[in-house]
């Protein structure tokens, strides 16, 4: 494994953060109808207390309100928080100069000077990720971002990433993906691997996979809206996994969240799962500072094998 830089060495001391897409987002999320801003200020409130101190939002996340609620919850505080966002490669962002000029937007809406990470939300074929990170490598060089990662890049895009900027002494910080018990595609395609023989922290995102891995929705309660004809395959075939996971959860006095939250972290993950409240934020902090057996995670492992992503 590569040395890990000094300058992200706190993402690799970080066991578990919580995810703010749910924080304003109607479209999947329905905020406004099932959570209010007083049940994710909760949620963030909770988390503190309990530990958590790395929150992962987004400029898109309901079209900035995310970012804004969560610099006013920021305001509220004066417990450090570590704040992660993204930039959205929009077809017409085309040249380096737009990764400033995006971020500063972002910093203005979070209330901050800086952000302590910075990523690329996805790939785009209109814009390289040498392009890509030179406009990552100026925000460092502002002072707009303490360090920068990528999200949703394949390996082949992460290592393009990593070599330009290293080339300028940048640690590439972090890739964060779709990882949890039913999307284990990085796990299988070298991505994660690769991530720690670089030093590049793997960040879980959807670690619940949605809501999925809470045990709480079947056949006979599917997830609501979108979520319910996305998943109507994996729904079907979940109640053996869910059955593995209340074995192990029971095994450490834990709940079925909190043990598909946990073999991310044992496999090598920072899960960040999102929550709508405080119930959410709270039975999800108890994933983290705890270790299921190797044996527990073969199980579940085995279990899980043969689920392909969608
Ligand atoms: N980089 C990317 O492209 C990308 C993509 C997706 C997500 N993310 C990030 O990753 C974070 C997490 O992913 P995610 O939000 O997609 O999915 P997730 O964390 O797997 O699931 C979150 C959802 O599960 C339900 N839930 C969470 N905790 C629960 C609990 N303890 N008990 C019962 N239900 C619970 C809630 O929805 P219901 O109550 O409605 O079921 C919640 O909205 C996001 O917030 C975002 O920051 C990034």
């Amino acid at each position: 494994m590569n040395e890990v830089s000094n300058e992200t060495r706190f993402l690799h001391a970080i066991e578990m953060g919580l995810g703010a897409w749910q924080w304003g987002d109607r479209t999947l999320w329905a905020y406004g109808q099932t959570h209010s801003e007083k049940d994710v200020r909760e949620a963030f409130e909770i988390s503190l207390g309990l530990g958590i101190r790395f929150v992962d939002t987004a400029e898109i996340y309901g079209n900035g309100l995310s970012e804004r609620l969560l610099g006013s919850f920021l305001k509220r505080t004066d417990q450090p928080v570590l704040v992660a966002t993204k930039f959205f490669p929009m077809p017409w962002r085309l040249t380096r100069g737009f990764l400033p000029r995006a971020l500063k937007g972002s910093l203005e809406r979070l209330g901050l000077d800086a952000v302590d990470l910075y990523q690329i939300h996805w790939p785009s074929p209109l814009m390289s990720p040498e392009t890509m990170m030179e406009g990552m490598a100026e925000c460092v060089k502002q002072g707009l971002a303490r360090t920068v990662g990528v999200s949703n890049f394949g390996h082949k895009r992460m290592l393009r990433a990593y070599s330009t900027l290293a080339r300028r002494g940048i640690p590439l910080a972090s890739n964060q993906v779709h990882f949890s018990l039913l999307s284990r595609e990085v796990e299988k395609n070298g991505t994660l691997a690769r991530c720690k023989e670089l030093g590049i922290r793997l960040i879980a995102y959807s670690p619940l996979e949605k809501g999925l891995l809470t045990g709480k929705y079947s056949v006979e309660n599917p997830p609501p809206g979108v979520r319910g004809a996305h998943y109507a395959e994996f729904v079907k075939r979940l109640p053996p996994v869910i059955k593995v996971l209340q074995e192990v959860a029971q095994n450490h006095g834990k709940t079925v969240s909190q043990a598909a939250l946990n073999w991310t972290i044992c496999k090598g993950a920072l899960p960040i799962p999102g929550a709508k409240n405080a119930r959410q934020a709270e039975e999800n902090a108890g994933g983290a500072g705890w270790r299921m057996t190797d044996d527990e995670v073969a199980a579940l492992d085995a279990v899980t094998d043969n689920f392909r992503p969608y």
